[in-house]
């Protein structure tokens, strides 16, 4: 199923939604302050999914010149399987190539193997692992890449 969503960019009175949605997603979250910090950070880009009139996920994006992270993405528990994570990535990806970026990187769970089909699928590929990265529970993460031409 693919749900109609559009993706624009963040803005402080999506911080609830955000927050709602980042709490059942991870075990150890980002705090409002957090979010609240990358949405004023000139490097930092965040997008949010709406379908149905609802903040439905969001992608966060952290810009070092022509390198990139894909710092955090999540889609609420209720909304997942219906294209809005595909759609978040591909609003991302633009994103980067308009900063210029050439490498994106990001890291991942390797029990997360949802996650890591959807960056595979839109041309990441696995580069390295780093051990013990994750907390609570500990897990290594998986590395991946992405690399943009340039486009004439
Ligand atoms: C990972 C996540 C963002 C995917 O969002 P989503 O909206 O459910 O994903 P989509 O419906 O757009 O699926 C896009 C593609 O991702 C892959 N995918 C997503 N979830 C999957 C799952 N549970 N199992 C297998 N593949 C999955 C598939 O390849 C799918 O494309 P396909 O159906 O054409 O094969 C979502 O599951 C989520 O928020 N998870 C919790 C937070 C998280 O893990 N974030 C990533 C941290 S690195």
């Amino acid at each position: 199923m693919t749900a109609r969503v559009s993706v624009r960019r963040a803005m402080r009175s999506d911080l609830v939604a955000i927050r709602r949605i980042e709490e059942t997603s991870f075990s150890r979250p980002w705090t409002s302050e957090t979010f609240a910090e990358v949405l004023g950070a000139p490097e930092m880009d965040v997008l949010v999914a709406v379908a149905g009139g609802e903040v439905a996920g969001y992608a966060v994006l952290a810009t070092r010149e022509r390198e990139a992270e894909l710092a955090n993405l999540a889609v609420s528990e209720s909304s997942r399987g219906e294209g809005i994570g595909r759609a978040l990535l591909a609003r991302s990806i633009e994103v980067f190539r308009e900063r210029g970026v050439r490498r994106v990187l990001l890291a991942v769970r390797t029990s997360n193997l949802g996650a890591m089909r959807l960056y595979r699928r839109n041309g990441f590929r696995a580069i390295g692992s780093h051990r013990s990265y994750y907390e609570g529970p500990s897990e290594d993460a998986c590395i991946m890449l992405l690399t943009l031409q340039v486009q004439s």
